[in-house]
């Protein structure tokens, strides 16, 4: 009922009475009344004046499922979400849910994780309010080997929202690391639920520092708020990141990943370099010469044979 006040409110941007909004919802006015308190005690601003109504002068930065649909441009892709304020991991629910036939394209999205994870066991922080925390279920007609292409294109997607909406030049560093003037602020995590041939479903996750405050961070993190100097809405990225991510899915169904591989080389920062990548037990060392079609790294070692490492570590020596 609550996301059909803010609909409503929104839709006429001016004071509306309190008989018609009760009226129109079919409800007493004692009922919307508790309504509209609860609203405001989740931090929305509803001004309330004798004789003209209710109006909705402000929305609090919530990653509330009505916030992420209001203005939301995408087709499936977080039409179903599932918002938490506090959650283990997103990454947990979202394997659970997709092993119980959730849709394609359903978000799980949380304020804050108590157990928020990252790539090779490691923790990711997660402050309440501060950063973007999302899983997103897929079911892509690939090849399981082609499951780390979705890295990538989640990785390329949150580059062309952040450009996008904060004007920040994010880089890649492969697999999976978004840093801007290499400080990590943020990571992609990629897990697989498959056959041998076929992919069940593939959950995406974002970490992203959004507006952390610079003293909260390990040194060689950052958030957008630091480097923008201001505050980012949350909800307006969370919108973008999903969008993007969606046309690049479509691109990567319809057309095959020859295009979005393209923009991935033009965020890398990891491709002409010197690097040491760390895969099990042994590392490679070579220049990281391209990315191939499944996107595997191609490091040419100085013997001149290229090797293609499909996950590792990756250290940049210079
Ligand atoms: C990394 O850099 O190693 C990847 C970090 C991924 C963190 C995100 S936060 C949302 C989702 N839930 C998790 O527990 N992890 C991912």
């Amino acid at each position: 009922m609550q996301k059909k006040i803010l609909e409503y409110l929104r839709k006429e941007q001016e004071y509306v009475s309190g008989d018609q909004l009760s009226h129109k919802l079919g409800m007493t006015r004692q009922a919307l009344w508790k309504h509209i308190q609860e609203l405001r005690d989740s931090g929305y601003e509803i001004v309330a004046v004798p004789h003209l109504g209710y109006r909705l002068e402000s929305a609090p930065d919530r990653l509330f499922a009505a916030e992420i649909i209001s203005g939301l441009k995408t087709k499936f892709i977080g039409r179903k979400i599932y918002y938490y304020d506090t959650i283990s991991s997103t990454m947990d629910v979202a394997v659970e849910l997709g092993m119980k036939s959730a849709v394609d394209g359903a978000l799980i999205v949380a304020e804050a994780q108590t157990k928020g994870r990252g790539r090779l066991g490691r923790i990711w922080f997660s402050p309440k309010y501060k950063g973007i925390y999302l899983s997103i279920i897929l079911r892509p007609k690939i090849l399981p080997n082609q499951a780390s292409l979705l890295t990538l294109l989640a990785a390329v997607s949150v580059c062309e929202a952040v450009k996008d909406v904060c004007n920040l030049e994010l880089q890649i560093k492969w697999p999976n690391d978004l840093l801007i003037k290499n400080k990590k602020i943020g990571g992609i995590l990629t897990e697989l639920n498959a056959e041998i041939d076929k992919v069940n479903f593939i959950v995406i996750g974002l970490g992203l520092n959004v507006n952390n405050d610079l003293k909260s961070l390990i040194s060689q993190a950052t958030s957008l708020k630091e480097e923008n100097k201001e505050a980012v809405s949350r909800i307006k990225l969370l919108q973008e990141i999903l969008l993007r991510t969606e046309d690049n899915y479509l691109l990567l169904q319809n057309q095959g990943q020859r295009i979005f591989l393209e923009k991935w080389r033009q965020y890398s920062v990891t491709l002409g370099k010197r690097v040491k990548v760390y895969c099990q037990k042994k590392h490679i060392e070579g220049d990281a010469v391209d990315i191939d079609s499944d996107g595997g790294l191609l490091v040419r070692r100085d013997t001149g044979v290229i090797e293609k490492v499909l996950s590792g570590d990756v250290v940049h020596c210079r």
